[in-house]
């Protein structure tokens, strides 16, 4: 950090000075020192991978060391198949710059030049900086963490092709593609929905701001989420560099957790959100650890396996299955980053410009790629893999279905016959209800509980495709979501069966609440 930079800078500088000018070097040693770069510094010790930059950045060089980027060079050589081709993105240079691949080690001449340039150093990403030690101060440019969509700059200029897409990636899923929501409620953009909100969160540090000010999507840069917002440039610490972790065992965990950070809020049922006419919000991290939705207190303590909330690297290990697309003869097309965050991409080897993601509007389940979970420790083969999702999803639909089908797919419980089910049944009653009485309303005198209420809760958390719920259908926890829906239903049979035009269960989803109910009995 350079608060700790300040108080070495003078001792620092003069050592700077020293490395760029050849009188620093024992004479009998060395021949005439490389010429460096007008414009990149590189190196200032090469064998000890001690930046020129980091001289002064002290911090920053101690952990930018560990990181991948530090061996890209000795990675690369390892291969024994380094060729010119591939420099662009193993050594530091203009070309990953906005610049000219005239620069840094493109123009080095002898080896010893070449070697001051080798590996992603810092001017990789921060871009040349002989202007700024002539000068230090505020001037040298934090990189560009906003995606640019012609992988000139940034991450995304070694991080794109066919073998690295990343960017192509991320650039088509939906965190690449959020809608701009600029100017929406405070707590939306400052948290998850704008990729400066969500720094301010997980990397609060002003100087990441800087380039773009307080409004990154009025520019011409792709918004959305970076790379720089879930990794951090410099730090190793955790696996990928991420800055937040892929393990957890509580909901408490969800504050450090790569995904749980944003795909965890409002989740839980608490005493006043079950009123809610809109459902847990983003509530995948909390269905997998077992707390989201409206869980009737006759639950008890639900302890059921809940094997997806296990997976080793949770989120990730579905989400972010990575592999080699090839074409229909076997051949390498494209590899698949996982940077989708889907669970079933559509993949195409022909889609090399979108990194292999097929976004054509013919991608349906058959088409999907099941391969997350048709892994040896999963689920043995990914036609079983499926199975049990079409099972699962079938299975908690049902369910859903009893409360509430969403005829007008609005992802709000309309009135009968707009929507169909219990609940948009007793709606439509609420409507000629008196006041204190209506079972759905949260308002006036009927603020207090209701067994619809809960129900409501856990439809709209569990069995709506709108981003307010879970969105898995189940199967981020089928356990825990089977009991919570199951349970809603008894409470919805035994509280207004009597009252109301509530039609009987259907018989295929009685008989799996029978089963869903001796499976809870026997855990
Ligand atoms: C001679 C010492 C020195 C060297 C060498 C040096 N810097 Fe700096 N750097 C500074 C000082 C001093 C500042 C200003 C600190 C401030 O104003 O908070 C600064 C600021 C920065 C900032 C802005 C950080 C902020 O908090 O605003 C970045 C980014 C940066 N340097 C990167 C680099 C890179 C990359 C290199 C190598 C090309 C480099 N520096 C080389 C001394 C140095
Ligand atoms: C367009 C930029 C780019 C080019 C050109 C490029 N690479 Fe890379 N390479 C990368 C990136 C980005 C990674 C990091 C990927 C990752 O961690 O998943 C990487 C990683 C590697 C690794 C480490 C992989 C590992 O499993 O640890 C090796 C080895 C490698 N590249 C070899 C090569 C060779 C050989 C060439 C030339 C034939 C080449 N690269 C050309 C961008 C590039
Ligand atoms: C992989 C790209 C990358 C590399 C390599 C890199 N940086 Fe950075 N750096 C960034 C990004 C992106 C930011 C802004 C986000 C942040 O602060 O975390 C940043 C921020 C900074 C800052 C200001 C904030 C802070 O963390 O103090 C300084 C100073 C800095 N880098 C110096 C360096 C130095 C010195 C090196 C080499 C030893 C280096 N960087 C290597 C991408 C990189
Ligand atoms: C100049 C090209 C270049 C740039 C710019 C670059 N990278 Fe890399 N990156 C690489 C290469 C090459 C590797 C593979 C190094 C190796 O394994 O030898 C790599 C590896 C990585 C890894 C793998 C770490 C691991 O432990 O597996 C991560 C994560 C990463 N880069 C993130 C970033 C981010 C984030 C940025 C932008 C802030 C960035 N990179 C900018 C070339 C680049
Ligand atoms: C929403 C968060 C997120 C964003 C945005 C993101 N990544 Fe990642 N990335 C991850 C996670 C999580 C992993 C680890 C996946 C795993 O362990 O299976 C990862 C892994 C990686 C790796 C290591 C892959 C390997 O070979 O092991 C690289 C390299 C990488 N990301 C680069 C990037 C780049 C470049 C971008 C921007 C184009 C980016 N990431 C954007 C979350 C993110
Ligand atoms: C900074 C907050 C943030 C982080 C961190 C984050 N996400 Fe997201 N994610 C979002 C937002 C916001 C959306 C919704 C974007 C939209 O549709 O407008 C989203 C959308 C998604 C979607 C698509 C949902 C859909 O409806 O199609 C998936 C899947 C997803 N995220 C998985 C992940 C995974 C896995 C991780 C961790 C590697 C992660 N996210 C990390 C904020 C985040
Ligand atoms: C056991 C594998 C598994 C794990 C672990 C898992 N998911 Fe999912 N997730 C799925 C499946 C399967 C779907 C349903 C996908 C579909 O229907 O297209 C899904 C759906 C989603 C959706 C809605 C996507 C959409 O297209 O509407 C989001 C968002 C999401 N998951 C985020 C997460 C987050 C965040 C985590 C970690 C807290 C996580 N998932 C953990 C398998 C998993």
């Amino acid at each position: 950090m350079l608060r700790n930079t300040m108080n070495r800078l003078l001792v620092a500088a003069a050592c700077v000075a020293a490395v760029s000018a050849v009188g620093c070097v024992s004479e009998k040693a060395t021949p005439a020192a490389p010429v460096r770069d007008a414009a990149f510094l590189g190196y200032s010790v090469p064998d000890t991978k001690q930046t020129t930059c980091g001289n002064c950045h002290v911090d920053v060089q101690a952990e930018w060391a560990q990181t991948k980027h530090a061996s890209a060079w000795a990675d690369l050589q390892a291969t024994g198949h380094a060729d010119a081709s591939c420099n662009k993105c193993h050594t530091t240079n203009g070309a990953t710059n906005l610049g000219a691949d005239t620069a840094g080690f493109f123009a080095a001449t002898t080896d010893a030049g070449k070697k001051l340039y080798q590996d992603v150093q810092c001017e990789a990403c921060h871009g040349p900086g002989a202007n700024h030690i002539s000068a230090p101060g505020e001037t040298q440019p934090i990189p560009t963490i906003i995606m640019d969509t012609t992988h000139a700059d940034g991450c995304g200029s070694c991080h794109y092709d066919v073998h690295n897409p990343f960017a192509e990636q991320l650039a088509v899923s939906r965190h690449g593609t959020m809608p701009n929501w600029e100017g929406a409620a405070g707590s939306c953009q400052v948290n998850c929905h704008t990729v400066w909100g969500a720094m301010s969160q997980i990397a609060p540090r002003a100087t990441a701001f800087r380039e773009f000010g307080t409004n990154p999507l009025t520019t011409t840069l792709k918004p959305g989420l970076t790379c720089a917002l879930c990794h951090d440039p410099h730090d190793a610490t955790n696996p990928a560099q991420l800055r937040l972790v892929l393990t957890a065992t509580s909901t408490a965990d969800s504050a450090q957790h790569a995904c749980g950070k944003c795909h965890s809020r409002s989740p839980a049922a608490n005493a006043s959100s079950w009123k809610s006419s809109r459902a847990a919000h983003s509530a995948q991290f909390a269905t997998l650890m077992g707390t989201a939705g409206y869980i009737d207190p006759s639950l008890g303590n639900i302890t059921g396996p809940m094997r997806h909330g296990t997976v080793e690297t949770s989120c990730a290990a579905c989400h972010m299955a990575s592999g080699p697309v090839n074409s229909a003869s076997g051949a390498f097309a494209v590899q698949n980053t996982g940077h989708t965050f889907e669970v079933l991409p559509c993949l195409n080897p022909a889609s090399t410009a979108t990194g292999g993601v097929d976004t054509s509007a013919a991608c349906t389940e058959a088409n999907r790629s099941f391969a997350a979970c048709g892994t040896s420790t999963c689920h043995a083969s990914e036609s079983g893999a499926r199975d049990a999702f079409d099972r699962v999803q079938g299975e908690i639909q049902g369910y859903v279905n009893v409360l509430w089908v969403d005829k007008n797919g609005n992802s709000t419980i309309d009135a009968f016959p707009t929507d169909s089910g219990w609940l948009p049944k007793l709606l439509l009653h609420d409507a000629t209800r008196a006041a204190g009485t209506k079972r759905l309303a949260t308002t006036g005198a009927d603020t207090v509980y209701t067994a619809a209420k809960g129900a409501r809760f856990n439809a709209l958390t569990f069995g709506s495709p709108n981003r307010h719920g879970d969105g898995s259908f189940g199967v981020h926890n089928p356990w825990y979501v089977r009991a919570l829906l199951v349970k809603s239903i008894e409470l919805m049979r035994t509280a207004y069966a009597t009252s109301d035009t509530l039609q009987g269960v259907p018989p295929a989803v009685q008989s799996a609440m029978v089963r869903a109910a001796a499976r809870q009995r026997t855990h």
